[in-house]
């Protein structure tokens, strides 16, 4: 039996995740998991948050604090905004753990020992305006690739290339605006990611047909294409884990290095018993979401750590990015003080709905936008109109026409398009085509909505006398039931509070299986019937406005 570890990017512990950011990597992955374990398998979901960077070291300083008890805060609000998300992470860690410590030591001997650690002499930046040395998300400039202008030391935000702050023209510090940066020579570790080309290849041919999503392949292949060069692990920074080494105590470990690694130190956190069970299991799916920022480190660094270290470790089964979800009229970004991110957008609108609306959205192919007209329209006419009506209309007249129901089952003809929608679902789930999953949802309520306005029950109910129309009104009422079943079921992983909603009608709690649709079905016909789901009021427009420009 397939074990799956399922794994979203940690999000920085710079601030609450805007919805953007949200919809691109932790809502995807926990929707997926939610299905995985509605099928029933042996599946844990990994997430945390990134503790080290820069941009927190620099924030700390202006607020007085120090970088360990900043990140640690917002740790905290983070961990509690996922939650109230209905995020059910099997751990939600954070990378600066003693166990994240004790993972990144031990691979970064591994690698050491087995000839994958080198030294490079980088040129770095320094402000001689500020007088320090810039990280580099803190030098600015136009990338050599695009053109585009606001290209950081790392990495183009706008094509996505990892850079050197050395390849950037017209570069200048993020700090004081100025241009009076000189480059200074420094020495820092690198992981030899030439050295491992060839495997970190194998591994992109080997696995890419696994529903990887085409930027995720395309991106590595451009990249090992152009040949990959040792990548920098170590930075003069003063937050971050300390470098093991002679000669490179005075610096910390990178960002990016103690972050992948945090997937396997943060399932260490969650159990030290079990973790190899999952990362040494030949069985193991590894299954990443991220965003398309997130490929290069997680397609290159990532498994050259894996197979650098020699050790059997689990590589990436599956790399899921998502493109971005831009914003009409709405505010995602987290720097300009009220963008509406996942803590805030949950003073609006109950969890259920944001997820549903922004699945629907979901960019799986290309950027997509997102806009409160959008998020109204989803909620008000497909969320209210099309499922929560549905589910509504058939419990009322069930409950008022109980005694004229039967077993509750599908006939032929229209069990045979049900049981089709549910197949459509399941397999697009396989292929982690989330929102193609959550049209087929959509699809199921359709159906019914057909099958109540194509026979009109309500008028049968004062004929109920004659055996035929009561026969009749069983056989639809036992499809419109198992319909509305269906979906409390299968809506589990997109809008969890309204599937536990709709199957508490039917007698189920708790975490419902993919099983229940072959089960017996009975209906608690004495429950008051009250609405799924509502259109959006008044009040949360105007709140909705507050994020708007
Ligand atoms: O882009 C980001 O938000 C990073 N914090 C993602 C890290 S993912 C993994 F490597 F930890
Ligand atoms: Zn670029």
């Amino acid at each position: 039996m397939s074990k799956y570890i399922i794994t979203s990017a940690l999000p920085y512990a710079e601030g609450v995740p805007h919805l953007g950011n949200f919809v691109g990597s932790i809502l995807p992955a926990d929707v997926f998991y939610k299905y995985i374990d509605m099928k029933g398998e042996d599946a844990i979901f990994i997430c945390g948050s990134d503790q080290h960077g820069t941009p927190i070291e620099i924030q700390a300083i202006k607020k007085g604090i120090t970088p360990k008890e900043l990140a640690e805060s917002v740790h905290e609000k983070i961990k509690e905004a996922m939650a109230r998300f209905e995020c059910t992470f099997t751990y939600y860690g954070k990378t600066d753990s003693e166990k994240n410590k004790e993972t990144v030591y031990w691979l970064f001997d591994k690698l050491y020992k087995n000839g994958f650690i080198v030294e490079v002499t980088d040129i770095q930046p320094y402000c001689n305006t500020d007088k320090l040395f810039l990280a580099d998300t803190f030098i600015e400039g136009t990338c050599p690739f695009c053109g585009y202008e606001k290209a950081r030391g790392d990495q183009c935000e706008n094509c996505g290339h990892l850079l050197n702050p050395t390849d950037l023209i017209k570069p200048h510090c993020r700090i004081c605006g100025g241009t009076d940066i000189s480059f200074k020579e420094t020495k820092n570790l690198a992981i030899d990611l030439k050295k491992l080309q060839p495997e970190i290849k194998d591994f992109i041919d080997d696995r890419k047909g696994n529903n990887w999503s085409i930027t995720a392949i395309n991106k590595p292949l451009s990249y090992l294409e152009q040949g990959l060069k040792p990548r920098d692990i170590t930075r003069n920074i003063d937050w971050g884990f300390d470098v093991p080494m002679e000669g490179f105590k005075d610096k910390k470990f990178y960002v990016w290095f103690d972050a992948v690694i945090g997937y396997i130190g943060i399932t260490r956190e969650w159990d030290e018993g079990k973790w190899e069970q999952y990362w040494k299991s030949k069985d193991t799916k590894l299954i990443e979401f991220m965003g398309k920022d997130n490929i290069e480190f997680h397609t290159m660094m990532w498994p050259g750590i894996l197979i650098g270290s020699m050790d059997n470790l689990v590589l990436p089964y599956t790399i899921k990015a998502y493109e971005y979800l831009t914003a009409r009229g709405l505010k995602f970004s987290k720097s300009n003080g009220i963008g509406m991110n996942v803590e805030n957008s949950l003073g609006v609108m109950d969890p259920d709905y944001l997820r549903f609306a922004l699945i629907y959205r979901l960019p799986e192919t290309s950027d997509a936008d997102f806009s409160i007209d959008l998020l109204l329209e989803v909620v008000d006419k497909i969320m209210n109109d099309k499922i929560g009506n549905f589910v509504n209309r058939v419990l009322t007249i069930a409950k008022s026409n109980s005694e004229h129901i039967g077993r509750i089952e599908m006939s032929k003809d229209y069990g045979s398009k049900i049981k089709s929608i549910i197949e459509k679902y399941k397999s697009d789930f396989e292929s982690i085509s989330l929102r193609e999953a959550l049209h087929d949802l959509i699809d199921l309520a359709e159906e019914g909505n057909s099958l109540i306005s194509g026979s009109e029950p309500w008028k049968m109910k004062k004929d109920l006398s004659d055996t035929e129309v009561k026969n009749r009104f069983s056989e639809v009422m036992g499809n419109l039931i198992y319909t509305v079943y269906a979906i409390g079921v299968l809506s589990y992983p997109f809008t969890p509070k309204a599937s536990g909603d709709i199957l508490d009608y039917f007698g189920i709690s708790g975490k419902p299986k993919l099983g229940l649709l072959d089960a017996g079905i009975n209906l608690d016909y004495s429950k008051e019937v009250k609405p799924i789901f509502k259109k959006a009021t008044k009040e949360q427009i105007e709140k909705l406005k507050m994020f708007s420009d």
